[in-house]
């Protein structure tokens, strides 16, 4: 499996000096900020948009090339993705993970209708990301089964594979949250079938859980009030990268 990289979740920072606690996460061991936006629609929770992720890009240095130290791994909890990537790519962010629930666009009526539809199936949103010179990403709720993304990670077409799946292990909305052990399946699904797939988990991940996140496979660990939380969270954030190392 690829090598751990650590995520802590800024949802769980103090909003109101949040470039601050971005740069002192970073320096406290994180590899990427996970970079949690929500829209009250796709989830009942609402945190904060593009103008505020430019604000904060100024705090932490942007990464060399690919998928390295400082990515903003934005984690779009949002009703309609495609619209919103250009805006975020000149905020700063790096990844644009999308759910892959809200890819079939509200134009269309259902994702069997969706998936006729050019404009509005997930294949053409990676696409559409890696165009804008973006990594992809596809975020997976509770409810919705890995066997969704064959299509996509076994593509011919490189430009229509995503980068990084994320399975979240809790419902989306909030930090805070009891881990669902029950999502790992997924996580394990995955790992046995793409040896080299960053897979990134999402939701009650701390101390407590990393080591069953990390046997199933996980290599992208996010954590919110785990690491913020922590009175050491350099120390938290090392704990989880040698679990998964290990
Ligand atoms: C929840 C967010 C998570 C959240 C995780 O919808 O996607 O990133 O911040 O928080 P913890 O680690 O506290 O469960
Ligand atoms: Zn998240």
């Amino acid at each position: 499996a690829p090598k751990a990289i650590i995520a802590p979740s800024i949802l769980s920072a103090d909003f109101a000096q949040l470039g601050a606690d971005c740069a002192r996460t970073m320096d406290q061991g994180a590899d990427w900020l996970h970079v949690d936006i929500m829209d009250g629609h796709f989830v009942p929770n609402i945190t904060f948009g593009a103008p505020v992720v430019a604000k904060i890009r100024k705090h932490v240095d942007k990464p060399a090339a690919g998928l390295g130290r400082g990515t903003f791994d934005c984690h779009m909890m949002i009703a309609e993705p495609k619209k919103w990537v250009k805006e975020f790519q000149k905020a700063g962010c790096d990844l644009y993970c999308f759910h892959y629930e809200a890819a079939f666009s509200s134009a269309a009526e259902s994702p069997e209708a969706a998936a006729t539809d050019a404009k509005t199936n997930p294949k053409d949103l990676v696409r559409y990301i890696h165009g804008l010179g973006l990594l992809a990403g596809v975020a997976l709720k509770p409810a919705t089964g890995v066997e969704v993304l064959t299509e996509l990670l076994e593509s011919p077409d490189p430009k229509e594979r995503p980068d990084m799946v994320l399975i979240m292990t809790v419902e989306p909305g909030f930090g805070g949250q009891k881990f669902m052990a029950s999502e790992l399946p997924k996580v394990q699904a995955l790992r046995q079938k793409y040896p080299d797939l960053n897979i990134e988990v999402d939701g009650g991940l701390g101390p407590g859980t990393i080591d069953q996140a990390a046997d199933a496979g996980a290599n992208v660990i996010v954590a919110g009030s785990a690491v913020f939380g922590a009175r050491d969270p350099a120390e938290v954030i090392s704990l989880l990268r040698t679990t998964v190392d290990s």
